[in-house]
């Protein structure tokens, strides 16, 4: 119990709500209120195209008074979200290349001390962005961007599925998994539980909340960064941090921990192709101690091999049934992206591409070429398989 006590500090994983930060910091001290203040209203203000007029009135604050953990996460999360406002503006087209220095300098130090890149990123606008809204246990998350209540179904489904996955991680972490049939098991009731939240949710909330031209349209654009972005080409100026602009991936799930955790756990191998690099690279926008867990489960017993090793025909039955519910999940996604980026651009597209056409040509926020990654990541799930299905 003491032992993996320290291993949940040590990994910043929580018992409950797992990769999610327990309990977020809702408000912040003076002088850091002010932050906060323009966070609360950035739909409003960047309605009244007040947003940028009100960031560059900041004053400049050092980040010494942000004392613990919570608190620098709350900062991150709330210049992370005025960052996309000033940068994207009102959505339309007319863009900032160059960060103040008054917003620029504290967000790269405090980003440099918790060891994130300093962008909005799924850590900060799912993992951080949520409170209980009654003692029943209702979510609500703390700040929102412009498109009405599609960042909240969007931001809430994500962390109901991290949730969901708390027992699987726990499990892992848990001493006695070294038996390689409790890791499976472990696995097992995971993969499947986050299989039954993801569909649940995806249909009763996600189906509800997040309207796929809002989100296409609006959402969308306050999520994606300055990396293989034709919109900033050359990157965002951090003034006062860097002489030369730097390139971010923006916000998306594929930062999450939980499916790589999986993959790691099941021996799904993402290697040497473009794909399997994004991922990698995903893994330098979660928080450094998700990231040194995941290298801690590589250095475990692979399920698989034990799985293999054994040849017994029930267990190869289990692991091929984590393995589908990955594979299902993928497809399900896929069809998201399919709903959410795909139909949308080409109700947009003024040359009349094809499905196929803009198949090649859509970026996702984090800025892949989305199919072909997409593609790539489920295939590699399916080879997985012992069994043809
Ligand atoms: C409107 C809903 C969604 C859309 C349009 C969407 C879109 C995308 C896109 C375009 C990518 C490729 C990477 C990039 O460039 O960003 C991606 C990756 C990914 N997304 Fe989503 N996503 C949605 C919801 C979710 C949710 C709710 C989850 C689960 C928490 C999720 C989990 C992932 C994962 C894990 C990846 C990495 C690829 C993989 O491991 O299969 N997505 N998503």
């Amino acid at each position: 119990m003491e032992y993996s006590r320290t291993i949940f500090e040590e990994y910043h994983i929580d018992e409950d709500v797992g990769f999610a930060l327990p309990l977020p910091l809702e408000e912040l001290p003076h002088p850091y209120d002010a932050w906060i203040s323009i966070a609360r209203n950035l739909p409003e203000l960047i309605k009244n195209n007040q947003l940028r007029m009100e960031v560059e009135k900041l004053a400049m604050l050092s980040i010494d008074g942000l004392r613990g953990h919570r608190a620098q996460r709350l900062g991150h999360l709330v210049l992370g979200y005025i960052t996309m406002a000033y940068v994207w503006g009102q959505g339309d087209g007319d863009i900032r290349k160059v960060l103040p220095s008054n917003i620029a300098v504290p967000y790269c130090k405090l980003s440099e001390k918790l060891g994130l890149p300093p962008i909005l990123l799924y850590a900060d606008c799912v993992l951080a962005n949520w409170k209980k809204k009654d003692p029943s246990g209702n979510m609500d998350i703390l700040f929102s961007f412009p498109g009405g209540d599609c960042g909240k179904g969007f931001f809430l489904v994500s962390l109901l599925v991290e949730i969901a996955a708390a027992s699987a991680i726990k499990g892992s972490l848990s001493q006695d998994v070294h038996c390689s049939h409790s890791r499976l098991r472990l696995v097992y009731t995971g993969v499947i539980e986050v299989r039954r939240v993801y569909l649940i949710f995806f249909v009763c909330l996600f189906l509800e909340y997040v309207d796929p031209n809002l989100f296409f349209n609006v959402l969308r654009i306050y999520l994606s960064g300055w990396k293989c972005n034709p919109l900033l080409s050359e990157g965002l100026l951090y003034e006062g941090v860097w002489d030369t602009p730097k390139k971010f991936a923006g916000g998306s799930a594929a930062q999450s921990s939980i499916f790589q955790c999986f993959d790691v756990l099941l021996g799904i191998q993402h290697t040497v192709d473009p794909a399997a690099e994004f991922l990698q690279e995903m893994r330098t926008y979660m928080p450094p101690a998700h990231q040194s867990f995941l290298l801690s489960l590589k250095s475990r017993p692979s399920v698989r091999e034990f799985v293999l090793s054994k040849g017994n025909a029930m267990l190869q039955e289990t692991y091929d049934e984590c393995v589908q519910a990955m594979v299902s999940l993928r497809n399900y996604h896929l069809k998201i992206v399919v709903k959410y980026i795909l139909i949308p651009a080409s109700r947009q597209s003024k040359a009349e591409s094809s499905i196929e056409d803009l198949e090649a040509e859509s970026r996702g926020t984090g800025g892949t070429n989305l199919m072909d990654f997409l593609k790539t990541v489920r295939g590699k799930t399916v080879n997985c398989l012992l069994k043809e299905h």
